[in-house]
């Protein structure tokens, strides 16, 4: 399908972006351009900022690439600022929901469109899963500072990773409560439509960033330098595990961390000058979160040495081990669940947006599509992935999570850097409000970069992707191919 042809057939049908007043969705084509550049750009840390930081920092530090983690977070950063400028011409040129999805329908037709959208299910669902599993680990740090002791059994994850791809282990737990509540919660605010307006959002944003500051300037004083050496720790013999690989492997893990600022691209609809605002709220939200992510990283490990980061809630642990510091619990916490609470709200928007356009497409049944008739939300897509998000969340731990995530969002991003190119090459003509700068640079180098993080990520998470993608191809083959078919 041409970009052109994919743009007429897909605008009319446009939802709102993820985040955005649902109650618009089946309105005309037009979406309000109110969005300025300061908005965007609050919208796109309001995704980017959650469990990444907070929690996965901690077990990528212990387990991948000790101090030298902030290494990881420079290499990842690079990637996605090249991939986010790739993204940013996409979005210019196609302003549709769906976000890659969309794009790889318009680059490259159907079939990566589904292997894209499948995967986008690993970085949207999977998101939400893991993000609630660190949102349950600083509610039983909070409440334990208050004297209230979740029991284990009922606040971990039942299963944790072996030895082999699907070797999994017991813990003796049974179910991570919090987290399936926690789910639930934002699935039923969605299903009915919430109204996060850029104000609220805007709140929540400040109330994220003040709370990073906070720790990195309270922290500070309590470095000890001592936690920094070795700041490579030598490589321990397992692939990945400290190490220059480790740090590789390390920006593998926590390019989670910087998921998020792809939600800006699928606002293209609502920006007042797409061309010029979405590259520069992309780059900037990025630029923020790196500045405040390193600062975070070398506050952290020299507080307390990665050997001991590897828990629920990190920061919350550099903060409990000294007793001046103590009072900052509370607030830090506070702002930890607050943030991670918008960023599931907008990776459940974002899922039920890209069901809902794979809906229209035949590639998912039209159920997926299907609207509310009294909330006007695309409430099916939303259900499953509230279902879908609390079980897995309930049972597995994030550092298996998060490799997920990381590595199918790696793959959309791949796709993307790819598509820009071959999209120059195949509609050189089509107008494009926004062009990348040195295309062959920046979408080979985004592309590269993205592809060594892939590589440098356990080969467990490899097969679990392999046969995740197996599934998805069994899906297509039995219903998207025929169906979609029938639409075309
Ligand atoms: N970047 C988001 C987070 O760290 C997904 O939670």
């Amino acid at each position: 399908m041409s970009v052109e042809r994919h743009v007429a057939q897909t605008v009319p049908a446009a939802p709102p972006a993820p985040g955005r007043d649902d109650s618009s969705l089946g309105s005309p084509p037009e979406l309000k351009r109110t969005l300025s550049v300061v908005g965007l750009t609050a919208f796109g840390i309001g995704s980017i900022i959650g469990t990444g930081i907070f929690v996965l920092t901690g077990t990528a530090a212990a387990n991948q690439a000790g101090p030298a983690l902030v290494l990881s977070f420079v290499l990842a950063g690079c990637g996605c600022a090249l991939t986010a400028l790739c993204y940013a011409e996409l979005a210019a040129m196609i302003p549709v929901s769906g976000s890659a999805y969309s794009y790889a329908h318009a680059a490259f037709g159907e079939i990566i469109a589904w292997f894209i959208g499948w995967n986008l299910v690993l970085e949207y669902t999977f998101s939400v899963a893991t993000v609630s599993v660190g949102w349950s680990g600083y509610v039983a740090s909070l409440l334990a500072q208050f004297g209230l002791h979740l029991p284990p059994a009922l606040a971990q994850a039942p299963f944790d990773r072996g030895i082999g791809a699907f070797a999994i282990v017991t813990t003796g737990a049974w179910l991570n409560v919090p987290a399936v509540l926690i789910v639930a919660a934002i699935a039923a605010l969605c299903y009915v439509g919430i109204r996060e307006s850029s104000g609220t959002n805007t709140i929540i944003v400040a109330l994220k960033i003040a709370v990073i500051v906070l720790f990195i300037l309270a922290g500070v004083s309590y470095i000890h330098p001592v936690h920094w050496h070795p700041f490579i720790p030598p490589n321990s013999g397992h692939f990945g595990h400290f190490g220059w690989s480790g740090v590789v492997a390390g920006a593998g893990v926590i390019v989670f961390s910087y998921i998020g600022f792809d939600t800006i691209s699928t606002c293209a609809q609502e920006a007042k000058r797409p061309d010029r605002d979405l590259p520069l709220s992309i780059l900037a939200s990025l630029g923020i979160c790196s500045v405040l992510y390193m600062a975070t990283v070398v506050v952290l490990t020299g507080m307390v040495s990665y050997r001991d980061l590897n828990v629920a809630a990190p920061v919350a642990l550099a903060l409990d081990r000294y007793s001046g510091l103590r009072w900052l619990g509370v607030p830090v916490k506070l702002g930890a669940i607050l943030g991670m609470t918008s960023t599931m709200l907008v990776m459940t928007i974002g899922q039920a947006r890209i069901f809902m356009r794979m809906g229209a497409d035949g590639l998912l049944p039209p159920w997926f599509s299907r609207i509310h008739p009294r909330f006007k939300t695309p409430a099916n897509g939303t259900w499953v992935t509230g279902l879908g998000a609390a079980i897995i969340g309930g049972l597995f731990p994030v550092r298996i999570l998060g490799e997920l995530v990381s590595i199918g969002t790696l793959l959309a991003f791949i796709t993307v850097c790819v598509g820009v190119l071959y999209l120059r090459r195949k509609q050189p003509d089509l107008p494009r409000p926004f062009r990348v700068p040195w295309p062959k640079f920046t979408c080979i180098g985004g592309a590269l970069a993205c592809a060594g993080m892939i590589l440098a990520l356990p080969r467990d998470t490899w097969i679990r992707l392999i046969v995740w993608t197996a599934i998805g191809f069994l899906i297509y083959g039995f219903y998207g191919r025929r169906h979609s078919a029938r639409i075309r």
